[in-house]
């Protein structure tokens, strides 16, 4: 298959995890920014003279992400001198205003400040491939659906609610700076020794009237979504809105608490044909209360982030291992 674009989209049929994109045609306004000169040449090996790439980190639905060596911090005598490097992949790279989509992950994200959303440090283009890119801060650890796929039967409780309260407090914090993610999902998360940090704004956009100004991706032009995670009124062609964001993170942390995807890995639009609600036995009843809610097929009836907020911070602690095995909890 020739068209990288028809690859993606095959690819995330085959998926259901990937995020799927696509440039719909007959846009009537493109980014407000000239677009950068495409480029289709390989990644180099050391870019803007200054980092050198070292290995691949993990690719995404868009973008590559390596660790690269910063040769200036190298130089003097940083001991650390290591950052992630985005670019995008090589097939997305050639289309001409594919960089304002990166620049656009830049601008949001770096107006963020908080612990657990990841730190960046720079937007670029390597002038002589001409391939745009972000340096930011490096992550170690691992993924959370790798840490959801190792907890078949739901995270212990008190991890639960600590992964739980972090990312709540990351995607209000966002949400208070007009930022909105556009595509929570457990990859875009990492858990590890620096604690819980949320990534990848790239399909995320600024709320109405918030940050006018910046590159603004029109959504009816460049489509994306992931549908496992993506809210029912998005697949009907609804903007991208704070309650779609807590629909998201509501699949995301029902997942974490009980090891199962609330509709059976279908997507919102097909579980609300299906008039489908996620099982509440197996959590405890507040919690199964707010993410019922947080996952209510109309987003007008949808939990707030801070109702989500309440509850993880106030659920009761299961008395015994046993009793939450057994999905009896304390009322
Ligand atoms: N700062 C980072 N440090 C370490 N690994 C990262 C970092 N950012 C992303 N990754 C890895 O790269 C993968 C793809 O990154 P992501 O930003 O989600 O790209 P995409 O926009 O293509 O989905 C992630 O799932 C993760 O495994
Ligand atoms: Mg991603």
């Amino acid at each position: 298959m020739n068209d990288p674009l028809a690859q993606l989209a095959a690819e995330a049929v085959a998926d259901p995890d990937l995020t799927y994109f696509a440039f719909a045609a007959g846009a009537r306004s493109g980014p407000r920014v000239p677009p950068l000169m495409p480029t289709s040449a390989a990644l180099p090996e050391v870019l803007c003279g200054r980092y050198r790439i070292e290995r691949l980190l993990g690719v995404g639905g868009m973008g590559a992400v390596y660790q690269a060596c910063d040769l200036l911090r190298e130089q003097f005598g940083d001991p650390q001198p290591y950052v992630a490097l985005k670019t995008l992949g090589e097939d997305f790279a050639e289309y001409p205003d594919a960089s304002a989509l990166l620049y656009s992950e830049f601008a949001l994200t770096s107006r963020l400040r908080h612990a657990n959303v990841v730190q960046l440090h720079a937007f670029d283009i390597d002038p002589l491939s001409q391939r745009a890119f972000i340096t930011l801060e490096l992550l170690s650890g691992c993924t959370l659906d790798r840490f959801i796929d190792e907890h078949p039967a739901g995270a212990p409780w008190g991890d639960a609610r600590e992964i739980g309260l972090a990312l709540l407090e990351a995607l209000a914090h966002a949400h208070a700076a007009g930022v909105l993610h556009g595509d929570l999902k457990p990859s875009n998360v990492m858990v590890g020794d620096q604690g819980l940090r949320l990534f990848d704004f790239g399909l995320g956009q600024a709320q109405e009237n918030r940050l006018p100004g910046l590159p603004q991706l029109c959504r009816s032009r460049f489509a994306a979504w992931t549908l496992r995670y993506a809210a029912p009124e998005l697949l009907d062609g609804e903007a991208l809105s704070a309650a779609a964001d807590i629909y998201a993170l509501s699949c995301v942390l029902y997942e974490l608490c009980t090891g199962r995807h609330p509709f059976r890995r279908l997507s919102g639009k097909q579980a609300r044909a299906m008039q489908l609600q996620a099982e509440a036995s197996v959590l405890a009843p507040p919690i199964a209360r707010a993410l019922q809610a947080g996952l209510a097929f109309d987003p007008a009836r949808r939990a707030s982030l801070e109702e989500l907020l309440q509850a993880f911070r106030t659920a009761p602690q299961p008395s015994s291992r046993l009793m939450r095995w057994l999905g009896r909890w304390p009322a």
